[in-house]
């Protein structure tokens, strides 16, 4: 499913609507060049959610968890340096977590991502406008494509 994002507000919208819809065990992988709004689309899950804190990027710790509605897990793998790190981070053992989880960059632990998953894929299409691509890998993932996409 493509959408186009003509404004940060279209942005917002669909990460209030994947918000509202997500629930533990879920996986939303991002992937984007920098500036594509990965992070932009995680505050807005994070708010749709009702999760408190806003999801500011992680870029330092790998992982910030925020508490709320549900324990929200944000992943920013820019840094990672490989798949020793990933197993170090205990990618594995967040997954297993009561939790969902919102990954950026995601193509970078591609062998270790759960099979369920929606996978969006971010694309500069203008100053302010964004093209996304969503692909559901699962159940899971189909759930939260009918959430963020219905009208
Ligand atoms: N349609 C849009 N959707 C999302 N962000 C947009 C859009 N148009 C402009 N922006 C801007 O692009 C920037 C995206 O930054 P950020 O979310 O940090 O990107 P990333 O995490 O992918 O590196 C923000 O400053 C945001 O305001
Ligand atoms: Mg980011």
């Amino acid at each position: 499913m493509n959408l186009l994002l003509k404004s940060p507000a279209a942005t917002r919208k669909l990460g209030l609507e994947l918000g509202k819809a997500i629930e533990p065990g879920d996986f939303i992988g991002l992937t984007g060049d920098l500036g594509t709004g990965k992070t932009f689309l995680v505050k807005a899950i994070a708010e749709g959610a009702n999760v408190p804190e806003p999801a500011t990027s992680p870029t330092f710790a790998l992982v910030n968890v925020y508490g709320g509605r549900l324990r929200l897990q944000h992943l920013d793998l820019y840094r990672l340096t490989g798949p020793a790190e990933l197993f170090a981070l205990g990618f594995d053992d967040l997954l297993a977590e009561d939790a969902a989880t919102v990954c950026e960059w995601a193509d970078r632990a591609a062998e270790a991502l759960p099979e369920d998953r929606l996978d969006i894929a971010l694309e500069h299409a203008g100053a302010t406008s964004r093209k996304a691509r969503l692909t559901a890998t699962g159940p899971r993932g189909e759930r939260l494509l009918r959430a963020g996409t219905s009208p």
